[in-house]
């Protein structure tokens, strides 16, 4: 994905599920062609394929197993997020945890698949562990900020800008996301100036009451 970027994770919102997320993501594929910001979605696997087909903007899974496909029947291993569209995914989000081992295996499959991988960091030694896996991104998201009113940006900019230290200090080619709370271009621009390279966020538009209007409004943060 091309950074700054604004990484939306749809998680499984009654707002998101079928059709409503299918013509949810044709809206904010126009908002990446109408401003130019790099726009980056994560629907529900469910709807992963379906997404990937109607729009030109990277399209990224939830979650990933360090399964082989196979007899693994409800897992989704990276050839499936592949072969369904995926330009990669998020792993060990706060609400879908993944063991360390688990990530060590998948990590590397989904590299030399060429599926970039967003590695999800609740706290600053998390976030320091996972680094030494060299996923292309991690996102340092304090759980207890998630889905509120105020952006990890103002309640604990040290965390996002620490996270960046300590990430760019254990493996410098990983890229620094932040999460939780985001709602504004304010709380974008923050992200920015603390040293990430974009942010990952839910709530502020995927609830809100004009999803397109709230993600015109926050790309002007990245600029
Ligand atoms: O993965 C993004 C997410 O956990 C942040 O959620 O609703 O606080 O933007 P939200």
């Amino acid at each position: 994905m091309r950074t700054p970027a604004i990484v939306l994770n749809f998680k499984t919102y009654p707002e998101i599920l079928g059709k409503k997320g299918w013509d949810l993501a044709k809206r904010f594929a126009s908002v990446a062609d109408d401003t130019g910001a790099s726009i980056v979605l994560a629907p529900p696997t469910a709807d992963l394929a379906r997404t990937a087909k109607l729009v030109h903007i990277p399209v990224f899974g939830q979650h990933v197993d360090a399964v082989e496909p196979g007899q693994t029947t409800g897992w989704t291993p990276p050839e499936a997020l592949l072969e369904a569209g995926a330009a990669g995914t998020l792993i060990n989000h706060s609400e879908r945890k993944v063991a360390w081992e688990e990530m060590a295996i998948v990590i590397p499959r989904c590299r030399a698949l060429g599926l970039e991988v967003i590695a999800c960091a609740d706290d600053l030694a998390e976030a320091e562990t996972l680094a030494k896996l060299s996923p292309e991104y991690i996102a340092i998201e304090p759980p207890e900020l998630i889905g509120g009113d105020v952006s990890v940006t103002t309640a604990k900019p040290e965390v996002v800008s620490g996270a960046v230290a300590r990430i760019q200090t254990a493996n410098p080619k990983v890229t620094v996301l932040c999460g939780a709370g985001v709602r504004t271009r304010k709380d974008v621009a923050k992200a920015l100036e603390l040293g990430t390279s974009g942010v990952l966020l839910a709530s502020g538009v995927i609830r809100a009451k004009d999803p397109e209007k709230a993600l015109r409004d926050l790309v002007k943060g990245l600029r």
